[in-house]
């Protein structure tokens, strides 16, 4: 119980003091200041958390900083191997991506893992995040709102001067430029990296024709018990062009539900829409 509270109140003083940190990401790791040697680390006593990670953030090569409550040990060391993974009683936190690889940071929504090369049905879609991560599921129907309009205004933008893949540069979360996934639209990626609607844009081997594979994601969301739910438990009305749903959803007919692009009749937002639970889609996961 004392050493949960110590832990929550570590976390506290971290978020609470987020500018003093230098908006720095951190993440609990293992280590021991023990295995350190001396012109490794800077100690000093302190029972302030916010002044240890404060001193840290200001100190080169310091990603990795412990505190036990009464003394802050900020390693310098330009290598962590061997102070890594080690069992001990200290509080110590890493600073950087905590994010792996293929997933990225998205600042509202955590770390997240857009599969797009991987069509599946909705039941093949919840077991098919990788290990460590679920299908993601917003936290509130604002998240829920918010998910909707970054798919659109950033995720999906209208690329510059039409330029996708290696042709243009990859978006903050490491994937190549997409075209824009509009059914009338330029929304194939051609072989030189142009955005096009002709055969010979879509139809290459390295051609990918987004109107196929980005317009709808599944998450974590299926109606359970006659009541739709996302997985984090957040429930959602039945009513017809409520909140997340699309003007001619729910229909109440099926359990399975997507978040669909659909331009026409909202020009501004992928919404969701009640779809048959066999349908193909793209899915996203979020890292555990
Ligand atoms: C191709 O894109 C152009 C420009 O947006 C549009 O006018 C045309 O209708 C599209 N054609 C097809 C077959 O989608
Ligand atoms: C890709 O599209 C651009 C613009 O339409 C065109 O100039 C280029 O030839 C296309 N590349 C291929 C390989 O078709
Ligand atoms: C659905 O409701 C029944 C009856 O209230 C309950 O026993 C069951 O656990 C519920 N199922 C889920 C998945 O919540
Ligand atoms: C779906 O069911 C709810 C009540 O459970 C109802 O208010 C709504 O009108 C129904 N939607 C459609 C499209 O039938
Ligand atoms: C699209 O839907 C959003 C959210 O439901 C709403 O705020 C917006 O006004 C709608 N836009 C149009 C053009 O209907
Ligand atoms: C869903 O689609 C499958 C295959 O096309 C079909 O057999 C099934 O009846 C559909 N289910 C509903 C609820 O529409
Ligand atoms: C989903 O796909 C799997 C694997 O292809 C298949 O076994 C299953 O019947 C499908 N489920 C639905 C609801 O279409």
């Amino acid at each position: 119980m004392q050493f949960w509270c110590l832990y929550m109140l570590i976390f506290w003083f971290l978020r609470e003091n987020d500018a003093v940190i230098n908006s720095r990401l951190w993440y609990t790791e293992k280590a021991d200041p023990a295995y350190v040697a001396a012109g490794d680390k800077i100690e000093f006593a302190t029972t302030s958390m916010a002044r240890c990670a404060a001193v840290s953030s200001a100190a080169t090569g310091a990603d990795l900083v412990c505190y036990d409550g009464v003394t802050c040990v900020i390693i310098t060391a330009a290598d962590l191997n061997g102070i890594r993974g080690r069992v001990s009683n200290w509080k110590c936190f890493l600073a950087g991506s905590r994010c792996r690889y293929p997933f990225y940071e998205y600042p509202e929504f955590g770390c997240l893992n857009f599969v797009t090369n991987n069509l599946v049905n909705f039941t093949t879609a919840r077991t098919s995040c990788p290990i460590g991560s679920h299908l993601y599921s917003p936290e509130t129907l604002a998240e829920a709102v918010a998910m909707s309009d970054y798919l659109f205004n950033k995720r999906y933008a209208k690329p510059l001067d039409n330029l996708c893949g290696a042709a243009a540069p990859t978006l903050p979360d490491g994937q190549p430029q997409p075209c824009y996934p509009f059914a009338f639209d330029l929304y194939c990626c051609n072989a030189t990296g142009m955005c096009g609607n002709k055969t010979a844009d879509c139809n290459c081997p390295t051609c990918v024709n987004y109107n196929k594979i980005a317009k709808r994601f599944y998450v974590g969301f299926e109606m359970i018990n006659n009541t739709w739910t996302f997985d984090s438990g957040v429930t959602v009305s039945k009513a017809k062009a409520s909140v997340p749903w699309s003007t001619v959803d729910p229909k109440n007919v099926t359990t399975c539900a997507l978040m669909n692009l659909v331009p026409l009749s909202n020009a501004s937002w992928y919404q969701y829409a009640e779809v048959n639970c066999s349908l193909a889609g793209a899915y996203i996961c979020e890292w555990d």
